[in-house]
């Protein structure tokens, strides 16, 4: 355990070891620099380390999963499925994480859960704590196909409210060049975010 709070039914090393087994070596790699990531930021912009680290750690639980796993738990456990969900089942790996890391390793905080859950699409009027997530998730260091990381990277230690705009925007445009489609929740959450940034701008 480190500081004084645990939010997980085992230590950090032992759920460490947990993660190492069930994900393959890349996704481990990543969650590790999500984990490292999101705490970073943490201490950075006044969050909870301990949360951020938690749920960077648990943030990819189910991406092992394949499509009907996560549309069979999903079922299972009378999770709604979104339509946009139905067409891209991997979406729900946030959703069925977010309930795996509840059940099986007793995360009861709301916070660490919906940072869990909304990693991969956002949604409007994130916490801190899901802001940071998210952009750790886009950022870690083993990360290296984004587009302008760098870039990112400065943003999300600077200003992570800008970091997260921008990596919406690069999400939505790539989404849209390689004519996969675009959730409608990150599409929501880019136009939230960008009415937010102008309802700034004309107070300023
Ligand atoms: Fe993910
Ligand atoms: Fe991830």
């Amino acid at each position: 355990m480190i500081g004084n709070e645990s939010y997980v039914n085992c230590t950090i090393p032992e759920l460490i070891l947990s993660l190492e087994k069930r994900l393959n070596p890349k996704r481990f790699l990543h969650t590790m620099g999500v984990a490292q990531t999101a705490a970073f930021l943490a201490v950075l912009h006044g969050e909870s380390r301990e949360k951020a680290l938690t749920a960077g750690l648990l943030h990819d639980i189910a991406k092992p999963f394949s499509d009907q796993e996560l549309m069979d738990f999903c079922k299972r456990e009378q999770l709604p499925i979104s339509e946009a969900e139905a067409l891209a089942p991997y979406l729900l790996h946030g959703k069925v994480g977010a309930r795996l890391a509840r059940d099986e390793f007793g995360v009861k905080d709301p916070e660490i859960l919906n940072a869990i859950e909304f990693h991969t699409t956002g949604r409007p009027d994130m916490s801190l704590l899901e802001i940071l997530v998210f952009i750790a998730d886009y950022i870690e260091p083993s990360r290296d196909r984004q587009q302008k990381l760098n870039k990112r990277r400065q943003q999300a230690v600077a200003d992570p409210g800008k970091a997260l705009v921008k990596i919406l925007k690069d999400t939505v445009k790539y989404l849209g060049q390689t004519g996969a489609p675009v959730d409608p929740m990150t599409q929501k959450t880019l136009e939230w975010y960008q009415a937010k940034a102008a309802k700034k701008n004309r107070k300023e």
